[in-house]
């Protein structure tokens, strides 16, 4: 079976194209998602994009992204990911490597931008690169299959 990795982005971020765009860029989310997917398939990979501004409805996705087939999740919490332990406690309880990413570098902006409360329970975290954080993303989780394939005893 084919692999599939799955791209979540948490709140506002279907806002991208209009939402600060000397922050963000002006991409639009659907572009975003569009590029995403094609960079996917050229890895032999098959990408599901999804947003939602809900805190709940992305811990329901993270917590049944393996029994919907996922082999990875590439993750950016937006604002949550300063503050949600919930969505932290949820990244660890599943046994799928997760990978954090962020369009803009979030250690050059606000303070409070600069903790993450999801990197210690992410595989690791990739910020600053606009949408190349993404396809860094897919490469990142790539890896982490591949060594997790090469070393079965590993957990994520
Ligand atoms: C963001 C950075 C967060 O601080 C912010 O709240 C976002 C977007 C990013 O992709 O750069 O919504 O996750």
């Amino acid at each position: 079976m084919k692999k599939a990795i799955l791209v979540l982005h948490g709140p506002n971020l279907n806002l991208l194209g209009s939402r600060e765009p000397k922050i963000y860029g002006r991409l639009t989310l659907a572009e975003l998602d569009r590029k995403i997917k094609r960079y996917g398939q050229a890895r032999g990979v098959s990408v599901e994009c999804r947003q939602s501004n809900h805190e709940g409805e992305l811990i329901d996705a993270l917590q049944t992204a393996s029994q919907k087939g996922f082999a990875a999740v590439v993750f950016n919490p937006g604002a949550f990911t300063h503050y949600s332990i919930a969505l932290r406690d949820a990244v660890s309880a599943i046994s799928l490597p997760v990978i954090e990413v962020h369009l803009s570098n979030v250690h050059a902006r606000e303070e409070f931008r600069r903790r993450s409360v999801i990197a210690p329970a992410a595989r690791g975290q990739i910020s600053g690169f606009g949408l190349q954080s993404y396809l860094l993303g897919i490469d990142a989780a790539l890896g982490a299959l591949r060594s997790r394939r090469n070393s079965p005893g590993a957990r994520r």
